[in-house]
């Protein structure tokens, strides 16, 4: 696979390379430091999502507009003609003939696909049901590089809902392509699909307890259970509340151990953590800022060299 972003989508983070996410962070970084650049005057994202969203619609149009640039957003598909009975496909057509990148959030992952098949322009997948987000695996990798200042010879738990969190899937997948050693750490019923775990080729990956690992591990990556992908409400009622992360639960860490988390929480991740010098999630969510403008820089093929 050829390294690089300019022109192409981001569907999966199997289309990028572990090069990729070293250029992407490091251009963060940069970004970080600048609030308004105007590299992006003549450009324009249109987004649409399907699905609500707190941080990455709008981390993504804080970042294009910190470029320099312009949005165009859709967050309820009843004021659309889709209500009219267009099709996706023509949809997306018009949407990308009006702009130059385009950003989709749905709950079925084969939607932000017909997207990308459809566009010329780039397609960036924000969210798609429970199968991906790789923008929050970058934003993931780069609070991790931020807080511990590397990303290989780390070991990391990944903790929660596992069968429905497209961010844990996501990282997962990132974490292959840097010498990470991986526990999974699920109720039964939320286990990570073993053929995604089977194709991890290069992080060993176990199955565990946090009791046992709490001592070991550098990142302690904690999702939500995922309410809006039971396929009923028995079955989200069977787990809801079933694992909560508290200041007990980290006895005995490393002193440098940190808690991430792509956010929202709901009751997964107690108060009590967030004072501790282990919380980095609300940090983490800020860096998506920067995050997304080194991204869509990147892919709208824009000078980004800062002065
Ligand atoms: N982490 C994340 O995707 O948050 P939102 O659902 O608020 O965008």
């Amino acid at each position: 696979m050829a390294d690089g972003f300019a022109g192409r989508d981001l569907i999966s983070i199997r289309d990028v390379t572990r090069r990729d996410v070293e250029e992407v962070l490091g251009l963060a970084e940069e970004m970080s430091k600048r609030t308004r650049l105007d590299i992006a005057y003549d450009k324009l994202a249109t987004l649409f999502f399907f699905e609500p969203s707190t941080r990455t619609r709008l981390s993504f149009e804080a970042a294009m507009y910190r470029l320099g640039g312009h949005c165009l957003s859709i967050h309820d598909v009843r004021s659309t003609s889709l209500e009219k009975g267009e099709s996706l496909s023509d949809t997306f057509k018009i949407l990308d003939s009006y702009g130059d990148v385009l950003l989709i959030r749905h709950s079925d992952p084969n939607v932000v696909r017909l997207a990308a098949e459809v566009a010329d322009n780039p397609v960036i997948n924000a969210g798609a049901g429970r199968d991906e987000h790789p923008t929050q695996a970058l934003i993931d990798a780069y609070i991790i590089r931020r807080s511990l200042g590397r990303l290989d010879g780390l070991t990391f738990c990944i903790l929660g809902d596992l069968k429905y969190s497209r961010a844990a899937r996501s990282l997962l997948l990132l974490l292959d392509k840097f010498k990470a050693k991986v526990y999974l750490v699920s109720p039964p019923e939320l286990e990570m699909d073993a053929s995604l775990i089977a194709g991890i080729e290069n992080a060993p990956v176990k199955k565990g307890a946090l009791s046992d690992v709490i001592g070991e591990i550098d990142v302690l990556y904690v999702t939500r259970v995922q309410k809006e992908r039971f396929p009923t409400p028995e079955e989200y009622e069977a787990v809801k509340g079933s694992y909560k992360i508290t200041l007990d639960s980290l006895r005995g860490c490393k002193a440098d151990m940190i808690v991430i988390h792509p956010l929202p929480r709901v009751d997964e991740l107690g108060k009590d953590v967030d004072s501790t010098p282990h919380a980095r999630y609300f940090q983490q969510a800020a860096l998506g800022i920067s995050l997304r403008m080194a991204l869509l820089a990147l892919t709208l093929g824009l000078d980004a060299r800062i002065g």
